[in-house]
C-alpha cells in the first residue's frame, strides 16, 4: 500500500484541482488531502469563498480522495508524513523546491499545474 499526501485550500473546486488529485492518487493506492483550515487561510492571507466544512464536502465526494485531514500550520508536514506513514508527498509545481526538506522521509513530487484555471480566477468571475 503506497500512501500519498497533498495539501491545499481547494476553494471553488475546479478541474485543475480534480486533475491534480487524480494524478496524486495514481502515484499510489491511498490519497490523503490536508485541507487548509479557515484560520490557516487567514494566516496565509487567502480569503476562500467557501468554508472549511463546505470545501471538505466537495472533496469527500471525489473517488480519488481517501481521507481528509486539517492543515493548520506551515510546520505540520513532517509530522503528518511520519504519523500517516506517507510514501509520497505531492503538490503543484507552483511550489517547486519548497518542500524538498520532506525528502528525508518520503518521495517529493511536484506536478504540472493545469493552465488557465484557478480559484482566484473563479472568485473574480463570480464577483464580476
Ligand atoms: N492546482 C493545479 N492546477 C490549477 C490550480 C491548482 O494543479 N490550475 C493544484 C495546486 O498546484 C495545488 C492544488 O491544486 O497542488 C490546490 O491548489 P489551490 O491553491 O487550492 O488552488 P488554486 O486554484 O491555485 O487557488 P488560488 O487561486 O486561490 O491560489
Amino acid at each position: 500500500m503506497r500512501r500519498v499526501i497533498t495539501y491545499g485550500t481547494f476553494d471553488t473546486l475546479h478541474y485543475g484541482h480534480i486533475r491534480l488529485l487524480k494524478r496524486a492518487r495514481a502515484l499510489g493506492d491511498y490519497l490523503i488531502v490536508a485541507l487548509s483550515s479557515d484560520a490557516f487561510n487567514a494566516e496565509k492571507g487567502k480569503k476562500a469563498k467557501f468554508s472549511f466544512e463546505d470545501r471538505k464536502t466537495d472533496l469527500e465526494a471525489l473517488k480519488y480522495v481517501d481521507l481528509i485531514i486539517e492543515e493548520n500550520t506551515w510546520d505540520q508536514k513532517s509530522t503528518d508524513v511520519q504519523a500517516h506513514d506517507i510514501d509520497v508527498f505531492t503538490i503543484g509545481d507552483d511550489w517547486t523546491g519548497e518542500f524538498d526538506f520532506l525528502k528525508e522521509h518520503c518521495d517529493v513530487v511536484y506536478m504540472p499545474r493545469t493552465p488557465e484555471i484557478s480559484s482566484t480566477l473563479i472568485r473574480g468571475r463570480a464577483a464580476g
